[in-house]
């Protein structure tokens, strides 16, 4: 039996599962290491903050995550196999290191945001399944 999500601490855990996967990921790599040079110093902690509000609202996020995937989308367009793959890589995570309510909940949201972030960034139709 894992355990559910319940900390910071956790959710640092699950954030750098996550980047582990993806900076391994020939489709969502580019995004991170040739579009861009994330300078991950900066951006595990931003993320952090950003899932610990979406999960305990307590973290100290208040940045635009559309504005910024407008910003790279611009750079390399995004396309819905971007966004199902991301989804993919995240729930995996979540799924690896935890289980329960708020490992239901992070998962949850992550669908939603990713769905309302495919539509205004890439213009995408969230309830057609053809892209
Ligand atoms: C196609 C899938 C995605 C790709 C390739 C991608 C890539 C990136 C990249 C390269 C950055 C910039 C990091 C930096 O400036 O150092 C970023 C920032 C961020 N991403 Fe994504 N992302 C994707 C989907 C998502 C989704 C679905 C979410 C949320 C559920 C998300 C949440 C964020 C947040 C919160 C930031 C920080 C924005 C800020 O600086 O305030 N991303 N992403």
């Amino acid at each position: 039996m894992k355990k559910d999500i319940e900390s910071a601490v956790d959710i640092r855990n699950l954030v750098e599962l996550f980047y582990d996967k993806v900076k391994q990921d020939p489709l969502l790599s580019p995004f991170f290491t040739q579009y861009i040079r994330v300078n991950w110093e900066k951006h595990l902690p931003v993320m952090t903050s950003f899932w610990e509000n979406a999960v305990f609202y307590n973290g100290t996020y208040a940045g635009n995550p559309i504005q910024t995937h407008r910003r790279l989308n611009q750079l390399f367009p995004m396309t819905a196999d971007h966004f199902n793959q991301w989804l993919f890589l995240f729930t995996s995570s979540v799924n690896e290191l935890f289980e329960g309510e708020k490992a239901e909940l992070i998962k949850q949201k992550a669908f939603s945001i990713a769905t309302i972030m495919k539509m205004k960034v890439t213009g995408a139709d969230p309830f057609s399944t053809s892209h």
